[in-house]
């Protein structure tokens, strides 16, 4: 389920990460624009190789009734080109929450990979791995990512506020949530329209 995770879209298919990704890995993980609203530092290669190890060795771990980490890289069907990763985790601050979390590699934005990644890997969450809620956080100012979370089904639920030292780099992020009910209530409703239209 993990471990086997694949996951089919138009364009794209999700698969779990190998070593053999740590190329690509690094160099989209290292590109200044992916980083710029995230509060990851840049890693050094050790460190980014240490991380990919981590999470190929959480597929093992992630279990349906605790998520370590859930990371899957973005390839594009025609040509196998890794394009970035979508991932879902238990959210830093608080972790009885699971977030959903997407990076594609500068030379890719705006065409359309993150939502359709997103959109696939939320569906997988709500049926596979009964997911009842999943939420996202991000930084105001990053557009973009409003924008994938708003396209993938997610709405504005609060601004995140007081929390622990910690955590203060999330202070003023925005909170988005989809709940499964949603999910299946907004599917329902678009394959009526669909059939409606056909
Ligand atoms: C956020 C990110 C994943 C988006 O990837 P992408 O594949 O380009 O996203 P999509 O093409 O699916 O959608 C992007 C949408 O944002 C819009 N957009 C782009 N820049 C924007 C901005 N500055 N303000 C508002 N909207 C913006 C695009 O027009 C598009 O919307 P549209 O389809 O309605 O036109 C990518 O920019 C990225 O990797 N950023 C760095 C990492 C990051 O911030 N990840 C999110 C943290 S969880």
């Amino acid at each position: 389920m993990f471990r086997n995770a694949r996951i089919e879209t138009a364009r794209t298919r999700l698969r779990p990460f190998t070593m053999a990704d740590l190329a690509v890995f690094r160099e989209i993980a290292g590109q200044e624009e992916v980083l710029e609203f995230l509060p990851d530092d840049r890693m050094t290669p050790a460190e980014a190789k240490r991380l990919l190890q981590w999470l190929i060795a959480c597929y093992d771990e992630d279990t349906l009734e605790r998520l370590v980490k859930f990371s899957l890289p973005i390839a594009l069907r025609e040509t196998g080109e890794v394009v970035g990763w979508v991932g879902l985790g238990p959210l830093d601050f608080d972790v009885a929450a699971i977030e959903i979390y997407f990076v594609i590699s500068r030379a890719h934005w705006g065409k359309g990979y993150a939502t359709e990644a997103a959109r696939a890997l939320l569906g997988y969450g709500f049926t596979v791995l009964g997911l009842p809620r999943v939420v996202g956080v991000v930084d105001r100012r990053n557009g973009a990512s409003v924008r994938v979370l708003e396209k993938a089904g997610l709405r504005y639920e609060r601004t995140v506020e007081g929390l622990p030292e910690a955590y203060r780099s999330y202070e003023g992020h925005l909170l988005y949530a989809l709940t499964a009910d949603e999910w299946t209530r907004r599917r329902l409703g678009n394959e009526r329209r669909a059939r409606d239209t056909t």
